[in-house]
């Protein structure tokens, strides 16, 4: 089979097109026909070697699944041969999703929600995953609260004003002013320009120095120190970002704060609830762009780029047709 191979950790460039063998299902696992994957930061954050010591080299990389069951091994109960479905590879342990084929436990994969063309569904597996369980388990987000979605327009944020909104939650958002439209198409009620506002002050003005209920952080820096100012009483910030510095949140405690750090896991509940909400029409992935998978340094460059001018996801086109 093709896959994109990761030789060595460095630039978009470090990708090699190969022919591999293609894997074969053991006892409990699905052997996949890739039709689509996706990228997120954790794809190039893994290439230029973030991550090293938990990627030995050569690797294929990549975090979305979105394709059709060709064959099953042993035991396997769930699925059968031509089913479609959608799953996020285990991280950091064994190959990912950049290749014709994959292999994976049938735990972790779910029936891909028939009304997503495949290029939406692996724009959502991952993204989505982690949103599920930030804002319902961590963040346990209720009816009537407020959240600050930081990056609304962004590969998590887009999802994640949608899951606000489905829940009932008033959703504050940064975004940049090119982006206010595409936010507020999603279900966003308050917009904030990052660029020319401080959101402290804005969410202290529009909730009349209340604050909101949940902080969800998907941009880092000082976002953990800072939050305490615009939570209300019993607030929460959920924080899915690596932490560079060591922070000062002695400013929690007076507002009686919890914080809770995501790395995403994988299960099949959370992609069978996120195609429940696919399905009754309250989310859908946006797909921003696609890229083939002979491209994926292109796709990389992009994403990596400041002001990429991107909306939603980069969906990867591993089987040739789904792009024009
Ligand atoms: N822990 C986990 O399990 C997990 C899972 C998924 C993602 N993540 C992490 O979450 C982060 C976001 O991922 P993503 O897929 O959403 O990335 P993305 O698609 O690149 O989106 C990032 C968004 O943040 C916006 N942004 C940048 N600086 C901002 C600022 N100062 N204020 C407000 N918005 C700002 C960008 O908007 P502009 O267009 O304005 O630049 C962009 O829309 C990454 O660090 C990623 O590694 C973690």
């Amino acid at each position: 089979m093709k896959a994109m191979m990761l030789k060595s950790f460095g630039g978009p460039d470090s990708f090699e097109l190969c022919d591999v063998p293609k894997p074969v299902p053991g006892a409990g696992q699905v052997l996949v026909r890739v039709h689509a994957t996706s990228i997120n930061p954790l794809d190039y954050q893994v290439r230029r070697g973030d991550y090293a010591e938990l990627v030995p080299l050569p690797a294929i990389t990549g975090h979305d699944v979105s394709g059709v069951v060709e064959a099953v091994g042993p035991g396997v109960k769930s699925f059968v041969p031509g089913d479609e479905v959608w799953y996020t590879p285990q991280i950091f342990d064994g190959p990912g999703s950049y290749a014709e084929y994959h292999v994976a436990d049938e735990s972790i994969i779910g029936k891909k929600p028939p009304s997503l063309s495949h290029l939406e569904a692996a724009s959502l597996t991952l993204v989505g995953g982690t949103v599920w369980e930030a804002l319902t388990v961590r963040a346990a987000l209720k009816v009537g609260e407020s959240i600050l979605i930081h990056g609304g327009a962004g590969g998590v944020g887009h999802v994640a004003i949608q899951l606000a909104k489905a829940i009932g939650a008033r959703v504050f958002t940064t975004v940049r002013e090119a982006n206010a439209e595409f936010a507020r198409s999603l279900g966003a009620d308050v917009l904030i320009d990052y660029e020319k506002e401080g959101y402290v002050d804005a969410i202290l003005r529009e909730t009349g120095g209340h604050g909101v209920d949940v902080v969800f952080d998907t941009i880092g820096g000082d976002t953990l120190s800072r939050s305490p100012d615009v939570l209300a009483q019993l607030g929460r910030v959920v924080s899915i970002v690596d932490i560079a510095k060591p922070q000062n949140l002695v400013q929690a405690w007076g507002k009686n704060a919890s914080y809770h750090f995501v790395f995403t896991r994988q299960n099949r509940g959370k992609l069978d609830e996120l195609s429940a909400l696919v399905e009754r029409g309250q989310l859908r992935p946006h797909v921003g762009a696609v890229y083939s998978l002979a491209d994926l340094a292109l796709a990389h460059a992009r994403l990596e780029s400041p002001n990429n001018g991107l909306q939603g996801k980069i969906a990867i086109a591993v089987e040739p047709s789904l792009i024009s």
